[in-house]
Formats: C-alpha cells, structure tokens, sequence
C-alpha cells in the first residue's frame, strides 16, 4: 500500500528539512519501504566519529585557514568493499604518514591530516544510465548504491548497501583508529613506513629524509625531550556527502550541546555538481556542525562564492568552511585570483585547499583515463601563485592516490608513459596517484612551503 507511506511523516529530525529542496544524484530505489527500514536502523547504531574530534578538527583547518598548518587530503577516487582489506587500508595510511612526514618536515608546519577513507563510496554520475551496445542500465555510482558489474541486478540500487557502507566504514574506522593510535604511527618508524614498496627514485629520497629525522629525534631524546606527540597521530575521516538519505540518518544531537553533527565522518564535503544553493545537499550540511568543503570549478564566480559563505557559514567561524578548487592547471592562474579577492574583501575566514586532479582528466590515446603528473603539480603551483598575488594562504592539498603501485596517471619521477597504464590500472572511476607519485607531489608541495 504506498499510500500509507505517502501519509506517514518522513522525518521529524530538525536537519531534515533538505526533504523540500531539489536532490541532485539521488538513486532511485526500487522500493521506498527497504529504504526506510535500512534507514531507521542505521539511525539505531552507534555514531562512527565523535562530536569531540570534529570540534578538534574544526580547530586544526582553522589554524591552516591562517597559515599555521597544512592540510594534506588523500585516498581514492571511489572506494569499494571488496578493496577495503588490512592491506589496502594499511597502504593508504602509511602513504599518508609518508607524505605527512615530508610536509611537516619539510616546510616546518603542522600537517592536518585527513583521509578520503571509512566513507568514500559514493559518487556522482554524468548520466543517470549507461548504455553498452543495445543495453541501457543504471550507472554505477558507488558501492554504497550499487555493483559495477553491467548487469540488470547488480546495477539496481540496493539500499541494503547503505547498511554494508556503515558496517565497512565502522572497520576501516576502526583499523585507522589502531594504525594511529597504537603505536604504528611513532615518528620513530619513521623507515619502517618505507618498507615494502618497490624501489624507486622518491624511495631513496625518503630514506635519507627518514634518516635526518631519525637522528633529529635521538638528539631530541638524548637532551631530554618529552615524546608523547610523537607516538600518535590524528588521521581524520572525510567523504563526499552525496547520499542523503545516509548523511541524515548518521547525524546525531551531540549530548553536551544539542547540536546536530553528521557522526559518518569528520569532514564531509559537497562536490561541484551538487553544490547549489537551494539544493538539498547544502541545506542538510547548513545544518550540522561538521567542517564542511565545497568543490569549486571553473564556472565558479565570486557571486557564488560568497553566497556559499551566507549559506554554510554565516557568522564566519573560523575552520567552518574549506573551499577545495578544481580549475585545471591551465585556467587556475586566472580564474583562482578574482574568487580570492572576493573572499579577502568579505572578510570571513575560509580554508583554501587545491584539488589538482579533477580539473586535470584527460584520455589516453590507448583510451585510458588518465592524469599527468606533471600538470597536476603545475595546478598545485598554480595555486600558491595565485595566493601568493592576492596575499591570501594556501591552505593544503586534497588528491586522490593509492598506497598501491598502480599505473593510472603518467609521469613522475618513474617516468610512467601511456603504454605503462595497461600494466596495472585498477581504478573503477578516476586515475589515482600511485604510492611513488604521493611521495613525489610531497616533496615537490614542501619546496613550494619552504
Ligand atoms: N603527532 C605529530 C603529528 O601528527 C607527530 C607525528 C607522529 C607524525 N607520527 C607522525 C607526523 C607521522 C607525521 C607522520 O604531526
Ligand atoms: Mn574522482
């Protein structure tokens, strides 16, 4: 009887009001009633990160919105379930820890540090269907809505994987939370974080790098230093806050001040396409505490920009609002500026960071979708130039890379070319920068801070 749903109040949570704005990229599920029984047990289970580490986060993009930290964002394009092994995870947080390393050393800032990892299994489609020969299906858009398999049911969103989303994220969660906590993440292994990746030329560079900061902490030591923050780390969890029935049922009232956080992760960002004003996305995170990002392309105008910052961050708290820009190494050295100025001009504090990837796809001649290494960096340099003209801080870098060797953007100091991409391409949506290649953009993003 779908009737009886239709007169059923929805929600009556306050940050449900995005129910009567526009919802871009929504799956459409075949059965609304599945996807209120998954719902309301998701809104059952336990928060998947604490009010009390979004505020300390919140604190930390604040300080690198004024220069006095970095922000380094990176993890995959898409994760997928069947990816989400020890192995997989371990790789990205030792890549991470690497490259956090190499900033913080190498520009002499604290480094903020956040994963696109623990929730990252959504994504926005070009086109609501794929068609392959005769045969029209809905495209893939992440396992937290469907498989990638071009098939009829794999490919029919399936709100049960909002449920298998939670349970993935609570174990990468909780895997981080070992990983950092529990001692792996101690400066002082500070070259076992190298071990097991192949030989390559960012490798040796690393080395010798691990061993100036070996030696740096034995002095330390040897004069008496007190060692507690070296032993851990505060690796943050972010996502795009695509699904919104799965945002609103992971937000939670915080017991000490009543206000709403979306618990699905720290920071949750609201990409390119689904960033309108009056959409349902900016109006659910207008409504939770998190720190929030927003993706800006190349259509964006000043206009925009700061009708965002009366829209998600009126009363200009500091650390609130990350801006992540995606211009193209081609176009960032004209369009960045003019949108720097606004904000200087309005005054209210924002977190710049470069997204140097997405404004970067291109196609192989072999047909690969692919990056090049080289332009990503002119992008990144493109960005602190641009802050450097208008006087404003360039606040970090967000990028999608893999702690595995894979072949999926060209260039870097291995020199890949078009012919290695058939070697090892393993994404299922956007090229990733391999391991060699994070610690490669590490180096080269601390020169640029020096
Ligand atoms: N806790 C400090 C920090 O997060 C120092 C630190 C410990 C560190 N382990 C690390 C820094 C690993 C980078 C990578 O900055
Ligand atoms: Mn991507």
């Amino acid at each position: 009887m779908p009737e009886l749903w239709e007169t059923v109040a929805p929600e009556t949570a306050p940050w449900d009001t995005w129910r009567s704005h526009p919802a871009l990229q929504q799956p459409t599920y075949p059965d609304e009633a599945e996807v209120r029984a998954v719902t309301a047990d998701l809104r059952s289970r336990p928060p998947l990160v604490f009010a009390g580490e979004v505020d300390d986060l919140r604190a930390d993009l604040a300080a690198a919105g004024r220069g006095e930290a970095f922000v380094l964002t990176g993890g995959d394009c898409a994760e997928t379930f069947v990816e989400s092994t020890a192995d997989h995870l371990r790789l990205k947080i030792q890549t991470l820890l690497q490259m956090a390393v190499v900033l913080t050393y190498g520009a002499s800032l604290p480094v903020v540090k956040i994963g696109r990892i623990a929730g990252q299994y959504a994504k926005p489609r070009s086109s609501d269907m794929e068609t392959r020969g005769e045969v029209v299906l809905p495209s893939y858009r992440g396992d937290a809505v469907n498989s990638h398999e071009f098939t009829a049911e794999a490919r029919t969103p399936d709100p049960h994987r909002l449920m298998e989303t939670y349970q993935h994220a609570a174990a990468s969660l909780n895997l981080i939370r070992a990983f950092t906590k529990g001692g792996y993440a101690d400066l002082r292994l500070v070259h076992h974080w190298n071990r097991g990746f192949t030989q390559n030329p960012a490798y040796s560079r690393y080395e010798s790098l691990a061993e100036e900061i070996h030696r740096a902490v034995k002095f330390m030591e040897a004069a008496g230093a007190d060692f507690d923050s070296l032993r851990e780390v505060d690796l943050y969890s972010s996502h795009e806050a695509l699904l919104l029935e799965y945002e609103s049922a992971m937000t939670r009232i915080d017991s000490r001040t009543g206000d709403p956080y979306d618990t699905s992760g720290h920071f949750l960002w609201v990409g390119e396409r689904t960033r309108d004003l009056d959409g349902a996305h900016i109006e659910l995170l207008s409504r939770v505490r998190n720190p929030i990002g927003v993706k800006l392309g190349p259509g964006s105008s000043p206009q925009d920009v700061v009708a965002l910052m009366d829209r998600l961050n009126p009363e200009g708290e500091p650390g609130r609002l990350t801006f992540i820009t995606r211009m193209g190494a081609g176009r960032i050295r004209e369009l960045l500026p003019p949108l720097l100025e606004a904000v200087k001009a309005d005054g209210r504090p924002v977190t710049w960071t470069t997204d140097p990837m997405h404004g970067n796809t291109i196609t192989s001649s072999t047909g690969y979708k692919t990056r090049s290494f080289e332009t990503v960096m002119d992008e990144v340099r493109g960005f602190f130039e641009a802050h450097d003209q208008v006087g404003t801080v360039p606040g970090g870098i967000h990028v999608e890379l893999t702690g595995d060797d894979v072949t999926e953007v060209i260039g870097g100091s291995e020199q890949l070319d078009e012919s290695s991409l058939e070697e090892r391409y393993e994404t299922l949506v956007d090229p990733r920068l391999n391991h060699q290649q994070s610690l490669e953009m590490a180096f080269q993003v601390a020169e640029l801070l020096r």
